[in-house]
């Protein structure tokens, strides 16, 4: 695949003589540095970035190029979006008007170290994406919407099946070479399939043993370890093994730690790692485990291979879910002095989600949703006992129709930066998409459920109030067709996916409800 390679940052230059570099920091140089930010940071202690992912920010202060690129479905064109300034947050504004009346994809997460390491659709490995080929989905591009520093950007949205990798990189470190990570998560956003990873993989896409793995995990599976409390937890995903401390299993010290932004840190180097994290918008990083390797065989020498993965197993396992803003992988093993002022710095950035887009409905306010396809703008999403339909609802009609098409906003059961809607008429019930179609069903308390019943608010297709996408099919939103109610995809197989009025059917107006 051609990938367009971003320029090298000046500081990777600059990196070649230290004294250069310290210029730089202090502004005493000939140029004047701009905000150091976390490569510099990592790269002034001597422990540099050889790989810095970010759609939302530069990671170095005189980072100019392309932060990430995007494809458009209705024509596959693509688009390189990067800074607004240098060193600045990615000028979203430029996505929003190249994917307006369509949708689009992240297709590539540029490296800004200089050294080519960019992220691409990821292949099949030992389990196969659900992509033509085997390969892993792509991101919605417009999925993960928040604010830096005031200014609009777009984060990862990782559903289960979507992932991102590179199997042929520069610099990385291999066998039991020093490395550190950070990466900045949305911390509600999370599941307990394997494995939304951040980090070093194997080069073949296989699981080739224990120790040829060492990624940030972020979720709740208990499967090979966890911490206290029910997750999620930051783990070391280490192959054959999350590991939250030195046993397999149980570490009493990792913390269920949850922040809307989240920083979450792995080092490690022989016979030593460690995991910290924080609060992305605030404070000051905590240290969850320092110590030895685990005790289990197979960890201590590590057999690092050198890929790196986003949002999947190293043998591309596809189960899990997350989101991904920023990350970085070093050459050396960083001091926590080194990573506390990375942690400074994105704190400085100023992560938020406050203006990030046409808000959704209020949690805990009650509502009705109108279509707004011309042939149905007095019809509002409905229910009939299990059965979900489109109904004309007027202030004729009858209480139970009224009550049939009222909503209780709820925090989203598998996202809680999304939303769920519980029937106003039948608590406890829930919206939730089976086989792609909406149903009206109790919740069962599975994760499945939890998933099915959640959908994340964006702008309206069409201009006009909020279009839903579903939480666990991230190309798909409710819409309605011949009046019944499904997730649906622009243009895809089924006939409900039908690209005739799409924008407008799967926009809806969030009104006053029929039965407050
Ligand atoms: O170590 C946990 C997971 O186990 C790895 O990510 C994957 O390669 C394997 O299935
Ligand atoms: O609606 C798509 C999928 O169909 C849902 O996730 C699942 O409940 C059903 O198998």
């Amino acid at each position: 695949m051609a990938l367009h390679r971003p320029p090298k940052p000046l500081l990777l230059v600059a990196a070649a003589t230290g004294a250069l570099l310290t210029g730089l920091l202090t502004g005493t140089g000939a140029a004047q540095a701009a905000t150091s930010q976390a490569c510099d940071i990592y790269a002034a202690g001597g422990t540099p970035c050889v790989a810095a992912h970010s759609t939302t920010r530069a990671l170095y202060g005189s980072y100019t190029g392309s932060l990430y690129q995007v494809r458009r479905a209705s024509d596959n064109a693509t688009a390189n979006i990067a800074p607004l300034s240098a060193g600045g947050v990615a000028n979203a504004a430029a996505q929003d008007s190249f994917c307006a009346g369509t949708s689009c994809v992240i297709t590539v997460i540029y490296d800004q170290s200089g050294r080519g390491n960019n992220l691409t659709q990821a292949p099949p490995g030992g389990f196969n994406g659900p992509a033509a080929g085997g390969y892993d989905n792509l991101a919605n591009a417009t999925a993960a919407p928040v604010t830096v520093g005031g200014h609009k950007a777009y984060g990862v949205f990782v559903a289960p099946g979507t992932g991102y990798r590179n199997n042929n990189t520069n610099g990385i470190a291999t066998g039991d070479q020093p490395e550190g990570m950070y990466a900045i998560f949305d911390g509600t956003h999370y599941n307990g399939g394997c494995c939304f990873d951040y980090g070093n993989a194997e080069r073949n896409s296989r699981d080739n043993g224990n120790g040829t793995m060492e990624a940030i995990y972020f979720g709740n599976i208990k499967v090979w370890g966890y911490g206290t409390g029910n997750g999620p937890w930051i783990m070391a995903d280490l192959e054959n093994g999350l590991f939250s401390g030195v046993n397999a299993g149980y570490n009493a010290n990792d913390p269920s730690i949850s922040h809307r932004f989240l920083t979450a840190v792995i080092k490690g180097e022989p016979n030593h790692w460690s995991i910290r994290g924080g609060n992305a918008q605030s404070g000051s990083l905590s240290t969850f485990y320092n110590g030895a390797r685990p005790n289990v065989s197979g960890y201590n020498p590590m057999k690092k291979e050198g890929a790196i993965i986003l949002g999947i197993g190293g043998d591309n396992s596809v189960g899990a879910a997350g989101t991904f803003y920023e990350g970085v992988m070093t050459s050396g093993y960083p001091s926590d002095a080194t990573e506390n002022s990375v942690q400074a710095s994105v704190v400085a950035a100023g992560y938020s989600t406050s203006g990030s887009g046409t808000p959704g409905p209020a949690v805990g306010s009650t509502i009705s949703l109108r279509a707004t396809t011309a042939c149905c703008t007095t019809r509002y999403i409905s229910h009939s006992g299990a059965t979900v339909s489109t109904q004309v609802v007027s202030s004729s009609s009858s209480a139970t129709a009224k009550a049939n098409a009222s909503w209780i906003v709820r925090a989203g059961l598998g996202n809680g930066s999304c939303v769920s809607f519980e029937s106003k008429n039948t608590a406890g019930s829930y919206l939730r998409h089976q086989n792609y179609q909406l149903y009206l069903h109790a919740n069962d308390g599975s994760s499945l459920f939890a998933q099915d019943a959640t959908f994340c608010p964006q702008a309206g297709q069409n201009g006009q109030g909020n279009s839903f996408m579903s939480n666990n099919y991230s190309s798909r939103y409710i819409r309605h067709y011949n009046n019944n109610v499904y997730i649906a995809s622009n243009g895809g197989s089924n006939a409900f996916d039908s690209s005739t009025s799409y924008a407008d059917d799967v926009s809806w107006v969030v009104t006053a409800p029929w039965t407050p």
